[in-house]
């Protein structure tokens, strides 16, 4: 019954994993940030308020390494709550962040088994 049913699906769940789920997306970085970043950080030039504390994504953007926003963005910080960012949404945010700076980095060399995300975007 169940292999049944389920057998007509098998071509979508594969169709669904294989598409873009892997490359990085600023849009889908920039909507990242606007629901668990905004409340605290300037994510964009045009929001208006956010806490002083908090450096803007544009000035994060013109001193981090993309590599080192994505470990600082997977390691836990104490003054920002934790976040449930899966490694695609960390990536669509590093390449949002990114979007912001004053400079466009390299794409950093590769890990083993790691693959960039975003190499294939302008
Ligand atoms: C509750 C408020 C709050 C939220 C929400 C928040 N942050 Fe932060 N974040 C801060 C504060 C405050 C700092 C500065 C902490 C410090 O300097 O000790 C900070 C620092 C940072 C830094 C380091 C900046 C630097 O100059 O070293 C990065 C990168 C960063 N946040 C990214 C993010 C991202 C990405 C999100 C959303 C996924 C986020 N933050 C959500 C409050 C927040």
């Amino acid at each position: 019954m169940a292999t049944r049913h389920s057998l007509p699906l098998l071509p979508i769940l594969l169709g669904l994993c294989a598409t873009p789920a892997l490359a990085a997306d600023i849009a889908s970085g920039q909507r990242i940030a606007a629901r668990w970043c905004a409340a605290c950080h300037m994510i964009s030039p045009g929001q208006t308020q956010s806490s002083p504390d908090a450096p803007s994504f544009a000035s994060v953007a013109g001193r981090y390494e993309p590599r080192d926003l994505r470990l600082f963005l997977m390691a836990p910080y104490p003054r920002m709550p934790n976040m449930p960012l899966s490694q695609p949404e960390i990536a669509d945010l590093v390449a949002y962040i990114r979007s912001l700076g004053p400079k466009r980095y390299e794409p950093e060399p590769l890990e083993k088994d790691e693959k960039l995300p975003e190499a294939k975007r302008g």
